[in-house]
């Protein structure tokens, strides 16, 4: 009798909308079409470094399809070839991948399916080539992986954001004043892009584009000019001034990416408000974009995904991530999407039809 094949699930990076949505269909259809053995990682790839998994039932993933977050919990900061460990008030970082690589061995695993953004799959990448089977899931809210037109979690993302864009509209409005929404995204503008546009922002400002400030001040004064006594200006967390900087709202030292950005919107609020002479608020969403329930479009998207990992799991396609390329799902290999972050091009069609109905990016 042919041996039962055994896998196990890691959710790595930032929580977001979709990924129970996507532990559900890997573990259902293993269990259910390949008759598979699904183990659940805990707390991303802390859980490797130190053993802590268990196993997955098709009831333990039952009635998870609409909830937020994820069941095995996750890390940020956990990361094999670079793990930081206290010594005193000190920081050292450790290569720990030998001893994890071993962990993984001793599971007797098939494959390990890595749900993730960037940081996850760089690290599943260099398990892979250590000799771990691996097959990655694309997760973020930022949509920034390359190899993927999407990634899940952007569309729930961006719904909450476009929600607190349009409830922002009517302050502004009755108080007209200008109301600045920061919505995350990392160095990708992305989630501004299309909230920007979903919700009316007069002003979209993204990392890609850098802005001048002067130019945000005079939208706001032409459109008090005309009339229109209020402006809503929708900032990326990592938009820039031209010669400017990020605005860092702190360091997390452990981390291998650790910069986390924020506070921009409240910069350029009180810019804008001395500039302009208009009273001016910002709201900063943050974490509100990453939590609870996945849109319609992120739990089909999920399930596509999930469904199409176990596909490749039983084809032995090991080392690609599954991508989105216009209707279609394609391995992509994981040493492309190690290659570094997907921003919003120049000439994406977004930002030019987002210019032709009069939206300002600030340049
Ligand atoms: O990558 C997802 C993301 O939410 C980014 O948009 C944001 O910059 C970052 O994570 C926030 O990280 P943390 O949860 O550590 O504050």
């Amino acid at each position: 009798m042919e041996k039962k094949k055994r896998i196990a699930i890691l959710t790595g990076g930032g929580d977001c909308p979709g990924i129970n949505a996507v532990i559900r269909a890997v573990t259902k259809k293993a269990i259910l079409e390949y008759g598979m053995d699904v183990i659940g990682i805990q707390d991303g790839y802390y859980g490797v470094i130190h053993n802590r998994y268990r196993k997955l039932e098709y009831d333990d993933v039952s009635g998870i399809l609409t909830l937020g977050g994820t069941i095995l919990g996750t890390s940020k900061i956990a990361n094999p070839y670079r793990y930081a460990v206290k010594k005193g008030d000190k920081l050292e970082f450790q290569d720990v991948s030998k001893p994890t690589i071993d962990n993984i061995k001793k599971l007797d695993l098939n494959c390990l399916v890595c749900i993730g953004g960037d940081g996850t799959l760089n690290i599943a990448h260099r398990l892979f080539k250590d000799g771990i089977p691996i097959v990655g899931i694309p997760k973020t809210i930022d949509n920034d992986l390359r190899g993927t037109d999407i990634t899940f979690g952007f569309d729930s993302a961006v719904y909450i954001a476009t929600e607190g864009i349009d409830r922002v509209h009517t302050t502004a409005q009755s108080h007209h004043r200008v109301m600045i929404v920061e919505l995350m995204g990392h160095n990708a503008g992305w989630i501004a892009l299309h909230a920007g546009i979903a919700g009316g922002g007069d002003i979209i400002l993204i990392p890609e584009i850098q802005y001048d400030k002067e130019i945000i001040a005079e939208k706001v004064r032409e459109r008090n000019r005309k009339g229109r006594r209020f402006s809503i200006v929708v900032v990326a967390e990592g938009a820039k001034p031209k010669g400017g900087d990020i605005v860092i709202q702190r360091i997390v030292k452990e981390s291998s990416d650790p910069i986390r950005l924020g506070g921009i919107g409240f910069v350029l609020g009180a810019q804008i408000e001395k500039m302009t002479g208009i009273e001016s608020r910002a709201v900063v969403m943050g974490h509100l974009q990453r939590g609870g329930s996945p849109t319609p479009f992120d739990r089909v998207l999920a399930t596509r995904l999930g469904t199409k990992a176990v596909d490749m799991i039983e084809n032995e396609e090991f080392g690609y991530m599954v991508g989105v390329k216009g209707v279609s799902l394609v391995g992509v290999s994981l040493e492309d999407v190690a290659k570094g972050p997907r921003t919003v091009p120049l000439d994406d069609p977004l930002i030019e039809a987002a210019r032709s109905v009069g939206t300002c990016f600030g340049d």
